[in-house]
């Protein structure tokens, strides 16, 4: 077995740091080697992707991923900014399946913007396609418009599109899931607006009748992020497009007051994946010792279940954090008053120390 170990940019280093110690302490039979990626990787290469590091992705079983982005990118032609890394990974490592559970632990019911009895017990998951959609779909571009509001005037324009298969994947990865779950999907589109998401919402409910013991059903997306804030607790699965989904995931990932608490997985057919916090770089903080490493340890764990196939080890790192939170430790974003302050470093070592 092998891991791709992709720090990144911004606090990536730090947190990813964490994780791989704590996979270490494991003491199972697998491999790690690090390469860059994001801006450090434009630096040092001319390119966020360069193709040693692609190379090494597409080799290993799993990635473990940190973050990417700095603002002092943002002023790059796009093809060479950090989030292009990510967007090539997904799209050449064919990770379709995005996972993004939004949780709500128990000790941290208060650090959620919302009143703690909307939130407590809180428990989402939020399933993305991820390689498909307006984010990659041709054409896109600039041009001089041909017709519409300003005929003649300057432009940009992208496409959103899907087919058929891509939907039927996603599709069926969500009801898989909800099997292991509460068996309810809803599926996000806006069908009243698009003929891509008519599309979508048809093919969904094609492929449900292969699911008749998951409970099926379908909500506009401007609804959905109402229902989001107004009753997150109705929601279990949802299944989503590639844009729908971004934007979602990190309404939902607010909920729990807790974005350093969220991991992430990406997967392929062949069950190969990206395993990445759901929150970013943070430049801000970044070099301060001060970010939480948690949500980075978490995705390790949900690397060994998704990727690796040790379930045990997974629900090891999980317990070993669930303990840490009811010792009262937090990082500086989760902290409130009574509980203990920790920095980056500390927290990974009382993850290590509550592994047993
Ligand atoms: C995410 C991020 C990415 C996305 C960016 C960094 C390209 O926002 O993973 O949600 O839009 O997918
Ligand atoms: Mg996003």
């Amino acid at each position: 077995m092998k891991i791709a170990v992709l720090p990144g940019d911004g606090i990536g280093t730090e947190i990813v740091e964490q994780a791989v110690r704590v996979l270490k302490a494991l003491d199972l039979k697998f491999e790690m080697e690090e390469a860059l990626v994001g801006g450090v990787a434009y630096d040092a290469h001319g390119h966020p992707l360069p193709e040693s590091t692609l190379k090494l992705a597409k080799e290993a079983d799993a990635v473990l991923f940190g973050a990417v982005g700095d603002w002092k990118y943002d002023k790059l032609e796009r093809q060479f900014r950090p989030e292009q890394a990510i967007l090539g990974l997904r799209k050449n490592l064919g990770l379709f399946a995005n996972f993004r559970p939004a949780i709500c632990y128990e000790q941290l019911t208060h650090a959620s913007s919302l009143k703690p009895e909307l939130v407590a017990g809180l428990d989402i998951l939020i399933i993305r396609e991820l390689t498909g959609d307006i984010y990659f779909g041709q054409p896109r571009g600039k041009r001089t418009s041909p017709d519409g509001n300003f005929p003649g005037a300057e432009e940009a324009f992208d496409t959103m599109r899907y087919t058929r298969p891509e939907i039927e994947r996603i599709a069926r990865v969500a009801f898989e899931a909800a099997r292991k779950r509460s068996k309810r999907v809803t599926s996000v589109d806006k069908a009243n607006v698009l003929e891509t998401f008519q599309f979508w919402k048809d093919v969904v409910t094609e492929v449900h009748k292969d699911y008749p013991d998951v409970e099926l059903d379908h909500m506009y997306v401007d609804n959905a992020a109402m229902q989001l804030v107004k009753a997150p607790k109705k929601f279990d699965v949802v299944v989503t497009g590639n844009m729908f989904g971004d934007i979602l995931s990190d309404e939902a990932a607010m909920l729990t007051g807790s974005i350093g608490m969220l991991p992430s997985a990406s997967l392929n057919a062949s069950k190969q994946g990206l395993y990445e916090p759901s929150h970013g770089s943070a430049p801000d903080i970044a070099g301060k010792g001060v970010a939480n490493p948690l949500a980075t340890i978490l995705s390790a764990a949900m690397m060994l279940r998704y990727s690796l196939e040790q379930e045990e080890a997974a629900q090891r790192i999980e317990n070993a954090v669930k303990k840490v939170l009811a010792q009262g430790l937090r990082t500086p974003d989760i902290y409130s008053e009574g509980t203990t302050k920790v920095g980056t470093r500390e927290m990974g070592d009382a993850v290590l120390k509550a592994l047993g």
